[in-house]
């Protein structure tokens, strides 16, 4: 069997397409879009020395509350199968250290930031998101209700479209009117779109999808839980199914919503997957624990991908996944004889 070369050199020399990757997420302009996703960058610092981080999309912070937090006891992180368990809690220096410091950094920096914001309770939200009202280089909000509500026994705004719904009108009121305010939706409810409706028709202006999902190790040695704080929050590719269906669903039902994407996200394909069922921009996390420079090198597959199959711009691949099936291929007999064919070469082939 003849075997097509697509590229001689490695990808990194391969100069980098003509296309338009700009994007937007509702309001918000991108120059492309890869962000970095929350809690897996601090404040874009550290990255900094990797690559320039004003050359992708933006940097979303670590979700920040309103005191300085020392986060949950250790150990707090754990390998799993194609991804990783973290349950560092919602460590940070409080609000008002975050804006003199980070925010003024990246300001300075010139970089495109979406701060996140937590609370436990609807109140501690409005005052985070009163504080950055008057701060300095806020380009959006993303709010992170993955939190345990402290009113209602602990639990967590983002499996209760009513309390979610709660969360978001306050800050939404407590926001400069043109700063857009994302919504970070958790994968561990039954009806991901019914949340949805929820805190866009609170006033989102777009979702972020999705936290990490609920998980737990148990270390064989010890026969005890692996995590100090016993559950924690699974990432990493072994979610990129769960996120790309809940973008899928979401996009699908409330086509005009604009959608950050992330899970698993490895490779400029895996971005791509993201955009075909909705997304208008990515998030890039757990793998920048081993690969810091992986968002430029994702932003730059990404474009690779978006222009080797035809597409004029990003903007013409978001959503395309959601299109009638392409009934020339479904129905034409010669694919089927074509692909029997394919099929018995590669039975027979030892070039495999
Ligand atoms: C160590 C760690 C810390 C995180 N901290 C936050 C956080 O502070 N706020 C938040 O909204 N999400 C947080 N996340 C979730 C990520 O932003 C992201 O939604 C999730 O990890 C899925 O993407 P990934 O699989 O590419 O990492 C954290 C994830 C990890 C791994």
């Amino acid at each position: 069997m003849t075997r097509m070369r697509l590229t001689t050199k490695p990808e990194t020399e391969q100069p980098l397409p003509d296309i338009d990757m700009s994007t937007h997420l509702g309001a918000l302009p991108l120059v492309n879009p890869i962000l970095t996703a929350s809690g897996c960058a601090a404040a874009g610092r550290e990255l900094d020395q990797f690559f320039d981080i004003t050359t992708i999309g933006g940097i979303v912070t670590k979700s920040v509350m309103q005191n300085p937090r020392s986060g949950r006891p250790t150990p707090r992180m754990a390998e799993t199968p194609s991804g990783m368990l973290n349950s560092i809690g919602l460590q940070g220096p409080g609000v008002d250290s975050f804006i003199e410091r980070d925010l003024a950094w990246l300001h300075e920096r010139g970089a495109t930031t979406v701060v996140s914001i937590a609370g436990g309770s609807v109140e501690e939200f409005a005052k985070v998101a009163s504080k950055l009202r008057m701060a300095t280089g806020v380009s959006g909000i993303e709010v992170n209700i993955s939190c345990p509500n402290v009113e209602s026994r602990g639990e967590v705004f983002a499996c209760d479209p009513v309390a979610a719904a709660e969360v978001v009108s306050a800050v939404r009121r407590s926001t400069t009117p043109g700063v857009p305010v994302f919504v970070k939706l958790s994968p561990d409810v039954t009806d991901i779109v019914s949340v949805a409706h929820a805190v866009v028709e609170a006033g989102a202006d777009g979702l972020s999808m999705i936290n990490t999902t609920l998980g737990m190790v148990i270390d064989t040695d010890t026969m005890r839980p692996a995590l100090a704080g016993i559950t924690g929050g699974l990432s990493g590719p072994a979610i990129r199914p769960m996120a790309v269906r809940c973008v899928w669903q979401v996009h699908q039902a409330m086509p005009e919503v604009p959608i950050l994407g992330m899970g698993g996200i490895r490779t400029g394909l895996d971005a791509l997957e993201f955009i075909l069922a909705g997304a208008s921009a990515v998030s890039i996390g757990t793998v920048i624990f081993h690969d810091p420079s992986s968002p430029a090198r994702i932003r730059d597959e990404l474009a690779r991908g978006v222009a080797e199959r035809g597409f004029a711009s990003l903007n013409d691949a978001i959503g395309y996944a959601h299109r009638e099936p392409d009934v020339e291929i479904e129905h034409q007999g010669p694919a089927f004889v074509e692909f029997d064919e394919a099929l018995e070469d590669t039975e027979s082939s030892t070039d495999l």
